[in-house]
């Protein structure tokens, strides 16, 4: 089953293309059309003043993606929660706020009880983002779609957070739609943002020696840093879940222009920085952060794209996707953080589709 690849993970990695592609046509055979998340979408949708998602671990950080993209092109304010935290708190339900559950098995418990616990308090409608047909989340709410991601069994989510936030686009696009906020012109764009994305993500993938490379300066060092800002910030956060998961290191991540309310005191020649930072118009933002981190003689690892001029120096390490891709940037930079984690985690030894004390399914508390 795994035929040329060592490993589940590996082998999910480089399925993204495909997986990715099935995904986006939805949206590119069917249109962003309502009619794509269940029959009664339509009014659904016409009738819902905000979303509000709850999710957790890297379905969690979908939904931060999630957000931007819902708020930027749908203009509609859009909530994000930990659904371990909403469950166990008093909560004010707006029924014309539409609950979104992120899950790629469905049968997260934490994202089961928080959804009965939303509709409990006066919420109507739920929609649930899931890669498994008969499972627990889709069954119980009004509204669905599926990720065709296909069976992901590394424990490690990689090719089910990708296809999540395709979905998320086409959403956000459907209801720009909707609200009267995305005309033919802009949705035609969109299309064809979805339509390249599969290539950019193969170029992403023919990154993976370069990044190899930065594997040994990650392997015996006791923690990491992730920074990202804007749209770019949950995939640092994205990137600090999959070490700590695969390699056991310490990571944490932050948007950059924290660093200076606290974390740089950790900073010196002992942390590896990774700097998520296309140029997305926070381009010159991140760079002043980065000054901030080799001032202290932090090592820095840029993930960047061709539009930005990074160059490599002392200290600083560059790796940039072959073009600009825009709006869908978050999801070809999540590349490059699954393999950097991979190539960390062989270095290492660790047991890469089933790290210790994980199990792929959270059915439990
Ligand atoms: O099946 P779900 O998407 O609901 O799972 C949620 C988390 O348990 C999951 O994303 C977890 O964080 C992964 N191991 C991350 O790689």
């Amino acid at each position: 089953e795994l035929g040329p690849y060592s490993h589940f993970m590996q082998k999910e990695i480089n399925e993204q293309p495909r997986a990715v592609s099935d995904t986006a046509e939805i949206f590119l055979d069917g249109g962003f059309i309502a009619e794509n998340f269940g029959e009664q979408a339509a009014q659904i949708f016409a009738e819902i003043n905000s979303i509000k998602i709850l999710a957790c671990g890297t379905s969690y950080y979908a939904a931060l993606t999630g957000k931007y993209w819902l708020e930027s092109i749908a203009k509609i304010r859009c909530d994000v929660e930990i659904a371990s935290e909403y469950r166990y708190r008093e909560v004010i339900a707006d029924p014309k706020e539409l609950i979104i559950t992120i899950s790629q098995s469905g049968e997260t418990l934490d994202t089961m009880e928080a959804l009965k616990y939303a509709m409990t308090q006066g919420h109507q409608y739920s929609l649930s983002i899931c890669n498994v047909m008969e499972s627990a989340l889709p069954r119980n709410s009004t509204l669905a779609i599926f990720t065709r991601a296909g069976a992901e069994i590394g424990v490690a989510s990689t090719k089910a957070f990708t296809t999540q936030l395709v979905v998320l686009f086409g959403l956000a696009v459907t209801l720009g739609i909707v609200r009267g906020q995305v005309d033919d012109e802009r949705a035609d764009g969109y299309a064809e943002d979805l339509r390249l994305l599969p290539g950019s993500i193969q170029h992403a993938l023919n990154l993976e020696p370069q990044l190899a490379t930065w594997a040994q300066s990650f392997a015996n060092k006791p923690s990491a840093l992730f920074l990202g800002r804007g749209i770019h910030y949950p995939i640092a956060l994205e990137g600090a879940l999959k070490l700590k998961e695969l390699t056991y290191i310490h990571a944490e991540a932050y948007p950059a222009g924290e660093l200076k309310h606290g974390p740089l005191a950790l900073v010196d020649e002992n942390m590896p920085v990774v700097v998520i930072s296309p140029n997305d118009g926070l381009l010159d933002k991140v760079k002043a952060n980065m000054q901030e981190v080799s001032a202290r003689g932090g090592e820095l690892f840029v993930l960047s794209d061709l539009d930005s001029d990074f160059t490599a120096s002392d200290g600083i390490h560059v790796i940039r996707t072959p073009r600009h891709i825009g709006i869908l940037s978050p999801i070809v930079h999540t590349i490059a953080v699954q393999l950097l984690s991979y190539h960390v985690a062989l270095v290492r030894g660790t047991d890469v589709d089933k790290p210790r004390n994980l199990a792929k399914s959270v059915t439990v508390e």
